[in-house]
C-alpha cells in the first residue's frame, strides 16, 4: 500500500469512526463497554418548528436573547492578524459582526489552516494542507435545487456577491475533543435558500461536497466514507441567523484544507455537520443519509448538538482542548450547545437530545 494511503488507526486521531465501522459495519463494542445500536426513529415533520418561527431575523433575535453573545468590535480587528499572515490567499474584505461573535481569543491562523479533517485528502490532520492544493477550484458552482420554487445554479462570484460579507467568531468543537475560536468570513446560509424559496415541503437542508478523482483528492481512493461527503441540517436550522456559509477565514479566501471556496459553519454542533468545498444544497422533504451516520450510526447522529452530557461511544465529551493551548494542560468543560444554547435551545424544545444525538 503506498505511504499516502496509509490510515492511521490510533483511536484518538480524529472523528474516523473504528476502522471496522468505516465501510459501513456496525460495531457495538467500544472501550469495554456494549454499545447496541437502536435504529433511530425518523423525526416527523410535524414535528420540526414552524416556518412561521424563524422568518423573522429580529424577532428570533430577541427571543434567543443573542445579545448575551454580543461583544464590543475592539481588540480582535482584522488588522491585528493580517499583518501576521504567513500565505497569500486573496484578502476578502468583510465588516465584523459583533453580535453573532464570541469574545475569545482567536486560535492562531497557523493552526486553523494546518490541523484540519478533510478525508478526501486523508486521515491525519496535517494530510489536508499538504494535499489539498491538488483539488481543483475554478471553476466552481454550487447547485441549490429540490423543494425550491426557483432552483439555480451559482456561480462562486456570484455567491460571494448574494450578500454582505461579515466576520463572525465562532468556536468550533470537534467530536474528537478539541476546540477552536476561528474568525470565518461569509453570512446566513437563510441568504441563499430565501433567493431560491423553499416549497412548503422543504423540510432538510442536504449539504454535498465536490467529488474530484484521486489525483485531486488522494483519500477518496480508500473507502473511508461514502463519497462525497454529505451532512444535512433541519430546515430550521439551516435557516437559523448562525448557520453560515463561510467564504474565508482570517481576512482572506479559504484555503483549499478549510473548504474552499464555499463551506458551511454551524457552531453549536459538532465539528463533522460543517461540510466543506460544497458544490450542490438540495431542499428534501426527507432527512437525508449522512456520511458519518451511514459510516457508523451507533457513534454519529443526525443532530450531533454539542453536548456534554451525552457521550460519544470513544471520547468522553464533557471537556475538551484548546487547540494551541498546552497539549497536557487540564482540559475546560464543554458547554451546551458549545455556548449558543441561548440562541438556539428553542429549536430543540421538547426533544430528547440523548435520544436525537
Ligand atoms: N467536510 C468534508 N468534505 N470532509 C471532511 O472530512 N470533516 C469535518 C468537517 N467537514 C470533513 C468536512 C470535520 S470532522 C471537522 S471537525 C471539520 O470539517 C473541520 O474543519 P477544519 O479542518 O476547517 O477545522
Amino acid at each position: 500500500m503506498p505511504t499516502e494511503l496509509k490510515i492511521n488507526t490510533a483511536v484518538t486521531a480524529s472523528c474516523k469512526p473504528n476502522t471496522s465501522a468505516a465501510v459501513g459495519q456496525r460495531l457495538h463494542f467500544l472501550d469495554g463497554n456494549i454499545m447496541r445500536h437502536t435504529p433511530l426513529p425518523r423525526i416527523l415533520p410535524s414535528e420540526i418548528t414552524d416556518e412561521h418561527l424563524w422568518t423573522t431575523r429580529r424577532e428570533w433575535l430577541q427571543r434567543a436573547g443573542l445579545t448575551a453573545l454580543a461583544v464590543g468590535t475592539g481588540s480582535l480587528g482584522t488588522a491585528a492578524y493580517a499583518a501576521k499572515a504567513e500565505n497569500n490567499r486573496a484578502v476578502l474584505p468583510a465588516t465584523r459582526n459583533a453580535q453573532l461573535s464570541v469574545d475569545e481569543t482567536l486560535t492562531a491562523e497557523e493552526d486553523v489552516i494546518s490541523y484540519n479533517n478533510f478525508y478526501e485528502f486523508g486521515t491525519d490532520k496535517s494530510d489536508p494542507e499538504r494535499r489539498a492544493h491538488r483539488m481543483e477550484t475554478e471553476p466552481w458552482t454550487v447547485r441549490v435545487e429540490g423543494e425550491v420554487l426557483h432552483p439555480r445554479t451559482y456561480d462562486i462570484d456570484d455567491l460571494r456577491k448574494l450578500a454582505a460579507m461579515e466576520e463572525r467568531i465562532y468556536r468550533l468543537r470537534c467530536v474528537e475533543g478539541w476546540s477552536m475560536v476561528i474568525p470565518w468570513i461569509g453570512y446566513s446560509l437563510s441568504h441563499v435558500l430565501n433567493d431560491v424559496q423553499p416549497t412548503g415541503n422543504a423540510k432538510y437542508v442536504e449539504f454535498i461536497t465536490a467529488q474530484q478523482g484521486p489525483n485531486h483528492m488522494p483519500g477518496v481512493r480508500r473507502p473511508i466514507l461514502d463519497w462525497p461527503y454529505t451532512e444535512g441540517l433541519r430546515l430550521d436550522e439551516a435557516m437559523h441567523p448562525l448557520t453560515m456559509l463561510v467564504f474565508g477565514v482570517y481576512g482572506k479566501l479559504l484555503p483549499n484544507q478549510n473548504g474552499a471556496p464555499m463551506r458551511v459553519a454551524v457552531p453549536w454542533k459538532y465539528g463533522f455537520k460543517s461540510g466543506k468545498s460544497i458544490v450542490t444544497i438540495r431542499l428534501r422533504s426527507d432527512e437525508p443519509q449522512t456520511s458519518w451516520v451511514k459510516a457508523a450510526p451507533h457513534e454519529y447522529g443526525f443532530y450531533a448538538n454539542v453536548n456534554p452530557e451525552v457521550p460519544h461511544p470513544r471520547w468522553s465529551q464533557a471537556t475538551e482542548r484548546r487547540i494551541g493551548g498546552r497539549l497536557f494542560g487540564p482540559r475546560t468543560p464543554t458547554q451546551m450547545f458549545n455556548g449558543y444554547g441561548e440562541a438556539v435551545a428553542s429549536l430543540y424544545a421538547g426533544m430528547d437530545l440523548a435520544r436525537y444525538y
